[in-house]
């Protein structure tokens, strides 16, 4: 706000100091003109160039043929006897007091100390705005998507499709791989399930077939799976990533970890419990991959379930079986329980990225974003991490920053 004013100030400053000898109309105008030139404010120019005009004067009245002879004899003079006020004075006559010589004074130190200023704001209007750089936010047409993505709490990428979105995803994680590699060390995957990261898979496969990407020294653990259902069930999450993934690159079936959905409740418990101490001792999860179910939940973390939560049973929510519901084919078919992978676990990860496509997780992702963290939308913990990202199609994306 400040720097329009005062480059508009400038601007009217300097119109009306050196172009003195010109009509005011005219000095107004011109100072406009620059002003406009600079973005700056055309009233407070003119009102600056008309307010430097008085002060203009005061150096030209010095000047003039009666005071200009006696100013003249003092510049011939000894420059050291010329602070003497004492010898300086008898040299003017009556009309030109002290106080006009102060004045004068002053307003040539100020005409001298403003040359600097005017001639640097004069080519700053001049100079075209693109060669200039400028922290005037309010002048920068993407102002209004800057002030309002800090909204966002956690880091967004929007693509145009979501193939662009799983290729980027992919790429970042072959560039994991092969360093990790490159140090001898295995990648720690997160991996999930459902319509999202089919695109990811995908892209993953083409760099094994084409770009000879190897998963030989990389180990996953999958978020969830629901209970019942055993590695044969057409439905299990196990035959989801055998399918979409495993099948189609070189993985160890060693380093394959998916929760199994059949073991008994006598031993679930311990059950849950190893699958933490696997991933610990696997040295934690590199990259975790997440979707979002309209929910909020990441992996089967329901509403409700706590931010430190860990390997544990849940029973799945009326939303999400309704989501599961055509592929089951029909409501009753659809687990009411899995066995997922806590927050806590989730948010173990060193790096996550939360995919999103479509116009039915619009809302959801835009809650998770820029609303507050709460368990009712466990993907709002993402928030807290130091290393999150969403990645999202445009549809995705399409509620982002609207206030909830
Ligand atoms: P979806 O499910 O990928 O099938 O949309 C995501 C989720 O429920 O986590």
């Amino acid at each position: 706000m400040w720097r329009p004013c005062l480059r508009s100030v400038s601007i009217g400053l300097s119109i009306g100091l050196f172009c003195a000898m010109l009509p005011i109309p005219f000095q107004m105008l011109l100072a406009a003109v620059f002003c406009f030139i600079g973005r700056g404010n055309i009233p407070i120019a003119i009102a600056a160039c008309w307010v430097s005009n008085p002060i203009s004067q005061i150096p030209l009245m010095l000047f003039q043929e009666r005071v200009g002879a006696k100013i003249r004899d003092i510049l011939d003079m000894d420059w050291l006897n010329f602070i003497d006020i004492e010898r300086i004075i008898p040299y003017f006559d009556k009309s030109v007091n002290l106080a006009n010589f102060a004045v004068g004074v002053a307003s040539t130190a100020l005409l001298l100390g403003l040359i600097a200023y005017p001639i640097v704001f004069c080519f700053y209007a001049l100079v075209p705005k693109k060669y200039l750089h400028t922290t005037d936010l309010t002048k920068d047409k993407n102002y209004q998507k800057v002030s309002i993505s800090t909204m966002r709490k956690i880091p967004v990428e929007v693509f145009g499709k979501k193939q662009a979105a799983a290729s980027k995803l992919a790429d970042e994680t072959a560039e994991l791989i092969r360093f990790n590699d490159s140090i001898g060390k295995s990648t720690v995957l997160g991996l999930a399930t459902g319509e999202t990261p089919l695109e990811y898979y995908k892209a993953l496969i083409q760099l094994h077939q084409t770009d000879g990407l190897s998963f030989q020294n990389v180990v996953t653990f999958n978020l969830d799976e629901y209970i019942g259902l055993d590695s044969k069930h057409p439905e299990s999450y196990w035959h989801f990533m055998h399918i979409n993934l495993f099948h189609h690159i070189d993985i160890k079936p060693e380093n394959i970890n998916l929760p199994s959905g059949v073991v008994s409740d006598a031993e679930i418990s311990a059950y849950c419990e190893q699958y933490e101490e696997d991933i610990k001792e696997a040295g934690g999860i590199d990259l975790q991959i997440l979707g979002i179910g309209r929910n909020g939940h990441i992996g089967f973390n329901e509403p409700g379930s706590p931010r430190d939560s860990l390997t544990r049973v849940i029973e799945l929510n009326a939303t999400t079986r309704e989501d599961a519901a055509e592929t089951f084919g029909g409501i009753e078919k659809v687990p009411t329980a899995a066995i997922t992978m806590g927050c806590g676990t989730i948010l173990s990860a060193r790096r996550m990225v939360l995919m999103a496509w479509g116009k039915d997780k619009a809302s959801i992702v835009n809650k998770a974003v820029t609303g507050t963290t709460s368990d009712i939308i466990s993907a709002s913990y993402l928030q807290d991490h130091p290393n999150a990202s969403f990645y999202l199609d445009t549809q995705a994306a399409s509620e982002l920053d609207q206030v909830i």
